[in-house]
């Protein structure tokens, strides 16, 4: 009887390395190179789509509030469980309609009852919205100021049936700029975030600072004690306010991290405040994938506390970058 053969371990063991002996990549991550690849990335097209947050997250039955570039939005599930938005001031009296609930698709205003089904009504006229199966957008068109797109700008994302999939969202005091100046600085990866990252090389950046083919980077991911998991990344910034990375070779290829900013409005001392939507579609070949699917409500926590952690010191990255770009001392 012949065996299918058991596919080899993705697992390396490495050398510990203190961590101030690691190569230093300040010489290569030159400010001005990081400065271009955020401005062509700032250059292209949204369509005035902003992410409102994780899809699953806007169920059937409640309403879901958000603040997007100062805009109130309020977003439901309709009858047939499609995404709907639209502003979050009640037409009537301006009550909060994030906090109304919502029957059979219909949200109701708890001031004095007023009820919307998603259809416009009474001077209330919804947004755009979509739902991409992961992450719910709203279309902005007042706030966005581009040429409006039928729909968001997406990544290539593998298919839903074999991947394993969780959002995490983290807000600071920044401008989605700054976000995706963190992102477009895969640089700081094995420095900033020792407990994740080992032996960061990036194998190619553009010389025009033009990301279109992204810059690739070859790094382990640190799984626990000596283990590593060493893969290739590309790190592409697909529209103005997303960054994302492919793993394009090693463990897990295919699988995506986009992250998202969306910008809030500013706080009561005026300063601007910015979320990240980490969207973190994983997937694998190996065979055991199909249980690490099964027990996806159980990874889910895993992958988000994963992600809040690195977003922890990315988050501090943005915002120190916000307020030495605010007081113009970034260097460049
Ligand atoms: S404020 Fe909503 S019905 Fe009056
Ligand atoms: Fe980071």
């Amino acid at each position: 009887m012949s065996r299918a053969p058991r596919p080899r371990l993705p697992l390396r063991l490495r050398r510990p390395q203190p961590w101030a002996q690691q190569r230093p990549t300040w010489r290569d991550a030159r400010p001005a190179v990081i400065a271009d690849a955020v401005k062509a990335a700032l250059a292209r097209p949204s369509g005035n789509w902003f992410v409102l947050g994780a899809a699953r997250d806007i169920a059937p039955g409640r309403a879901f509030g958000r603040t997007v570039a100062g805009i109130e939005v309020v977003a439901w599930r309709d009858a047939a469980g499609r995404l709907v938005a639209g502003p979050g001031a009640c037409p009537h009296l301006g009550a909060p309609l994030a906090l109304g609930p919502v029957h059979c698709g219909v949200l109701r205003c708890r001031w004095h009852g007023l009820a919307l089904d998603g259809a416009p009504f009474a001077g209330w006229e919804p947004f755009p919205a979509h739902d991409d199966g992961l992450l719910a957008w709203v279309r902005l068109d007042g706030a966005g100021g581009e040429l409006p797109l039928p729909q968001p700008v997406l990544p290539v994302r593998p298919r839903p049936a074999g991947t394993v999939a969780a959002v995490h969202t983290a807000t600071g005091v920044c401008e989605p700029e700054d976000v995706v100046a963190n992102r477009l600085d895969p640089w700081h990866g094995a420095w900033f975030h020792p407990y994740s990252f080992a032996d960061l090389t990036v194998a190619d950046s553009p010389a025009g600072g033009e990301p279109s083919e992204g810059l690739t980077v070859e790094v382990s991911f640190k799984v626990a004690g000596r283990a590593v998991v060493p893969v290739t990344a590309r790190f592409t910034a697909p529209e103005p306010r997303t960054v994302v990375m492919h793993i394009v070779a090693g463990e897990g290829r295919g699988s995506v991290v986009e992250s998202h900013a969306t910008p809030l409005g500013p706080d009561d001392r005026g300063r601007p405040r910015t979320a990240v939507v980490e969207a973190i579609v994983a997937t694998s070949r190996r065979p055991g994938f199909a249980l690490a699917r099964a027990a996806a409500p159980a990874l889910r926590p895993l992958m988000r506390a994963a992600a809040a952690r690195l977003w922890r010191d990315d988050m501090a990255y943005a915002e120190r970058r916000w307020q030495l770009r605010s007081s113009g001392r970034l260097p460049d």
